[in-house]
């Protein structure tokens, strides 16, 4: 996992919780790179998966309520690094789309060893918007908080709903968009 995953991670930490909960959570969760993390370096996506179970630990927020928490900040994030994404677009439906066609695209070629999940969005004849999520990793809730930050940045109203496919180990997570 990339670099910048864990510094947006520990940042968002630290804003929500504290500076002391930063250090409790990687002295807790004690990971081999030693929990000093570069935005461009990669570390192993189980140092990623204790230092969320130790935040939960820590915290007692429960480990989806974190990742949907930190997947809205990260879309903050992701807006303030690289506005020109965004700002082509003025419907999160339009935008959505681009993460898998063009976004993570340009992700793979600074970065090919990055991880990165296949999402397909298809428009429904209803007007409602479908998203699925398919991934090694279980981040569902993460992309859930994502999703829920692009929408608030084009101010849409929307309902998330969703079902969940994933078996063994395999995340398969369908989202349905609709306005409300
Ligand atoms: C400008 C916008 C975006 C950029 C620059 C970006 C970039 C990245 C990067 C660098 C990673 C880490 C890859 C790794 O750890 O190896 C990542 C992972 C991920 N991205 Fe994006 N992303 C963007 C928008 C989005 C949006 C809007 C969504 C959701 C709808 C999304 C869903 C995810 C998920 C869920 C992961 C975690 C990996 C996984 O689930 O397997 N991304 N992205």
């Amino acid at each position: 996992m990339k670099g910048i995953v864990f510094t947006e991670f520990l940042e968002m930490v630290e804003d929500k919780f504290s500076a002391d909960t930063v250090d409790t959570i990687i002295e807790e969760a004690d990971p081999p790179s030693g929990g000093a993390y570069t935005a461009v370096g990669t570390y192993d996506f189980a140092e990623m998966a204790s230092l969320v179970t130790e935040l939960s630990r820590t915290t007692g927020v429960g480990l989806p309520e974190l990742l949907k928490t930190f997947g809205y900040h990260m879309a903050g994030r992701f807006e303030a690094m690289y506005p020109d994404y965004f700002a082509e677009y003025t419907s999160v439906f339009d935008f959505l789309p681009t993460v898998e066609d063009r976004i993570h695209i340009d992700v793979r070629k600074l970065y090919p060893d990055a991880e990165l999940p296949t999402m397909i969005c298809e428009m429904k004849e209803n007007g409602d918007f479908t998203l699925n999520y398919q991934s090694s990793r279980p981040l569902a809730d993460f992309a859930e908080g994502l999703i829920s930050g692009c929408a608030d940045y084009y101010k849409e109203q929307v309902t998330i709903s969703k079902i969940d496919r994933s078996q063994d180990g395999a995340t398969d997570v369908e989202f349905t968009l609709r306005k409300t």
